[in-house]
């Protein structure tokens, strides 16, 4: 194993301009060929991918060449706006992120979810809270999603709807068969039968149990589709009543209203900076 480690790692004798062929595939490298804006030139433009993305794999072997790679006068790390990605509004809201950042299979995940909370008649902060459960997921970071995606919307929803979606992290593990979840079949083959949570979750678990707002977050895991129809399309207008009554747009644009958690937006908006 350590030997075919070894000998996928980039050599140390890299010519200039001869990135390996495994970054170029792995689309880390991004040579712009016609100058169209202030964003776009000759330039070739490096994507170093977070520390937290490939600690512990084989990518992480790749730092040293991007790092000495960008040294080269035509070639810059990757700052800004990404050519490969649509250009946000200066003002986004909240719509321009699911359009234009999450994911496609998050996206859709997240409105297939709301969209069964709506059907079933239920509160609209439960809705709202079901429409942004994985946010983190489809646009930011999945481990800690439900803290990350509670953090990054708090400002701007009821805090009962940002509790909800920070505690769906840890409930959705134990069933709670007197409201009809059981154990998502989807973990079985995730995780693997023998999945036991760290024992913080468990506590999380329980704390949230007794809590006041138990229901609304339970709620979010019973109408969290695991099993989700990956072609199913929801527009997201559908929300736009419920979006408009339970989530706070800033006049800046997300990112840019100097919030706490400005900084998780803009990093959606420019995912790829170096720095
Ligand atoms: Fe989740
Ligand atoms: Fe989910």
């Amino acid at each position: 194993m350590t030997d075919s480690i070894e000998a996928q790692r980039p050599s140390n004798r890299v010519l200039p301009h001869e990135l390996p062929a495994a970054l170029r595939d792995a689309g880390l490298m991004n040579w712009i060929r016609e100058p169209l804006d202030d964003a776009v030139d000759r330039r070739r433009r490096i994507i170093v991918p977070p520390a937290a993305a490939v600690m512990g794999t084989l990518a992480s072997a790749y730092q040293g060449a991007l790092l000495a790679e960008a040294r080269h006068p035509d070639t810059v790390f990757m700052m800004g706006d990404n050519p490969a990605l649509p250009t946000m509004p200066e003002r986004p809201v909240l719509k321009d992120f699911f359009q234009l950042r999450l994911s496609k299979i998050g996206a859709s995940h997240l409105l297939q979810s709301a969209k069964v909370a709506a059907k079933r008649g239920l509160d609209e902060k439960v809705i709202m809270a079901c429409l942004l459960h994985d946010i983190a997921i489809a646009g930011l970071l999945s481990a800690n999603h439900g803290y990350w995606g509670a953090q990054m919307v708090g400002p701007y929803v009821d805090e009962e709807v940002a509790w909800a979606i920070e505690k769906h992290e840890a409930l959705r593990y134990f069933p709670d068969e007197s409201v009809g979840y059981t154990y998502p079949e989807a973990y079985i083959d995730y995780f693997g039968p023998d999945y036991n949570p760290p024992e913080y979750i468990h506590r999380e678990a329980a704390a949230a149990r007794q809590h006041r707002w138990y229901m609304t977050s339970r709620l979010v895991t019973i109408n969290d589709i695991y099993s989700f129809d990956r072609d199913a399309v929801v527009d997201f207008d559908e929300f736009e009543d419920v979006v408009g009554r339970n989530f706070r747009q800033p006049g800046e644009g997300l990112g840019f209203d100097g919030s706490p958690v400005a900084h998780m937006w803009r990093t959606m908006i420019w995912p790829n900076n170096f720095l």
